[in-house]
């Protein structure tokens, strides 16, 4: 590969996660160079994402969380699902509708959020047992991207969901066996619940859709430079934060928004242990993806991995969708 490789190994200056470190560099002398979209997340990060969520242009967060009031209750009053597994928990603000809803049809519930971020997921989870005393919350620390188990045997009438967009952040074959791995724990009676922004087309423009990822206030374009400030703690490296644009755009090919850092100038950084980046005038570092679904893609992907749809909602601009998925073998028809 190129040079940077060369280095690994050599002695840092601070203290370096080498794992981190491996997985920066490795994405950075890939032809397409590439940062995982995890490093955007430090505390900052995280902050400014909630800051995205609540621009003007970026709809996903509001009109997920409009149709999940919409629709919940009476999804789960007809399922009356008593276990709730949500991957990539985060604030937990969306599990609330659901849970509310689990709890108007009766107690004893289990709530298993899992995230990545430990502290931030002891702090929700003692939240959530303060606000819903019969509810048993069982945190779970783990990278959905991996396998992992859950840290306890998940009642009957399970739901396992994945809201807030995040099934677009991976490659299709990613989000593939994810939801593989996540049919197969299903038993009958379970359900798989998936938000998700849907491709352009007749009821939401391109231009539409770019502007979620390129808010006039400019706070996207502040987050994905925050993951080189990342780069610059973590690592030490020396990436001159302004001397990248942000460029976010539609591919209708892969029907995908893809996220860029591109450099305005010649830029060299050095990564202490890691070796040197050069980045040219013009070229670009892909900070994330965000896949887009319309229904067929949603039934293929579902079909892929042994679900079929049980319901579907989407608001009335047709801009995201709600779907309820159930195991194609599953006959258990509501009833205890
Ligand atoms: N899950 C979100 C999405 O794909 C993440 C996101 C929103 C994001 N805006 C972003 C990621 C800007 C990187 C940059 O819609």
């Amino acid at each position: 590969m190129s040079e940077a490789t060369d280095h690994l190994g050599a002695a840092p200056t601070i203290h370096v996660d080498e794992g981190m470190l491996r997985d920066v560099v490795e994405g950075l002398c890939r032809p397409q160079k590439e940062l995982s979209p995890k490093y955007l997340y430090d505390t900052r990060g995280s902050e400014l994402f909630e800051e995205i969520t609540r621009t003007d242009e970026y709809y996903p967060t509001r009109v997920e969380q409009a149709l999940l009031e919409r629709v919940i209750p009476g999804w789960v009053a007809e399922l009356r699902p008593r276990g709730f597994v949500e991957l990539g928990a985060g604030s937990a603000r969306k599990s609330r509708v659901v849970l509310d809803a689990m709890e108007s049809e009766g107690g004893g519930n289990t709530y298993m959020p899992v995230d990545v971020s430990g502290d931030f997921l002891q702090e929700v989870a003692t939240a959530l047992r303060d606000e819903y005393p019969e509810l048993t919350v069982e945190p779970a620390v783990a990278d959905m991207t991996c396998e992992f188990d859950l840290p306890v045997h998940p009642p009957n009438r399970t739901w396992y969901a994945l809201l807030g967009s995040t099934i677009g952040n991976f490659e299709e074959a990613q989000a593939a066996s994810l939801l593989r791995r996540i049919a197969v724990q299903m038993k009958p009676g379970d359900r798989f619940l998936l938000g998700a922004d849907r491709t352009p087309g007749e009821y939401k423009s391109r231009e539409r859709l770019e502007l979620a990822y390129n808010d006039r206030a400019g706070v996207t374009a502040q987050f994905t430079h925050n993951v080189l400030r990342v780069l610059n703690r973590e690592l030490d490296a020396d990436f001159d934060v302004d001397g990248f644009e942000h460029n976010a755009f539609y591919d209708p090919v892969e029907e995908r928004i893809e996220i860029h850092l591109v450099a305005r100038s010649d830029q060299v950084a050095t990564i202490p242990g890691g070796g040197t980046i050069h980045v040219a005038e013009g070229e670009s570092i892909r900070t994330e993806l965000s896949h887009k679904y319309d229904r067929t893609r949603i039934c293929r992907m579902f079909d892929e991995a042994g679900l079929v749809i049980d319901r579907w909602a989407e608001d009335d601009e047709g801009f995201y969708a709600l779907v309820l998925g159930r195991k194609k073998d599953d006959t258990d028809v509501e009833t205890d």
